[in-house]
């Protein structure tokens, strides 16, 4: 097949119905072990969008169409499923996704003056993200470590028994991270133990 009988397919033109991926590769390649489990098994719609979440951090509108062709489900359909569950993010996040809990412990112990403190801070509120691409705030329910709240997460570490201080604390480290190592996609931040 030649370059030009496929120009007209890019990136972000996954349907154009031919079957081939242009005149590039997939950008969606390393879903192609999830299709290839799940496609054809119904009702796994739901696995296949949180899988592509996994990888992709965010169910793009093209990454969206994409599930839809390669598992020949309506476009709708597919929309629908992912805005239905608050699981499903369609925006990009930041390298540092917060997720403050405002579980009933948390929420009693003080989540308000946390998430208070994340907004003054960083200027954003809930579901934002910096303009810098740095940090996105998050509200969660119950994180499942209700001994240590107020509790929030960021990425994969657990910061508990937080206050406003501690809170300004850990993101002006974070910050500091960031600028003297853009390259690091790895944050360092010491999980905080009761
Ligand atoms: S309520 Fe926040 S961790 Fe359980």
């Amino acid at each position: 097949m030649s370059q030009e009988i496929h120009d007209h397919h890019h990136a972000h033109e996954p349907d154009c119905g031919c079957g081939c991926h242009g005149d590039q590769p997939n950008p969606f390649e390393e879903l192609s072990p999830v299709l290839d489990r799940y496609a054809d098994i119904p009702g796994s719609l739901i696995t296949i969008l949180q899988k592509a979440q996994e990888l992709y951090g965010f169910l793009s509108v093209e990454l969206m169409r994409y599930i839809a062709l390669e598992t020949h489900t309506a476009i709708a359909k597919v929309y629908g499923v992912a805005t239905f569950y608050t699981q499903f993010r369609f925006k990009p996040v930041g390298k540092y996704l917060i997720m403050l809990c405002q579980g009933t412990a948390c929420h009693v112990n003080g989540s308000k003056q946390v998430e208070e403190a994340v907004m003054d801070y960083l200027d954003i509120t809930e579901g934002e993200t910096t303009p810098d691409g740095l940090f996105t705030l998050n509200n969660v329910a119950c994180l499942g470590c209700c001994s240590l709240s107020p509790v929030m997460m960021i990425n994969d570490d657990t910061y508990g028994q937080l206050t406003r201080d501690k809170v300004t604390h850990i993101l002006a480290e974070l910050k500091e991270k960031a600028g003297q190592d853009p390259m690091d996609s790895e944050i360092s931040a010491q999980e905080v133990n009761a």
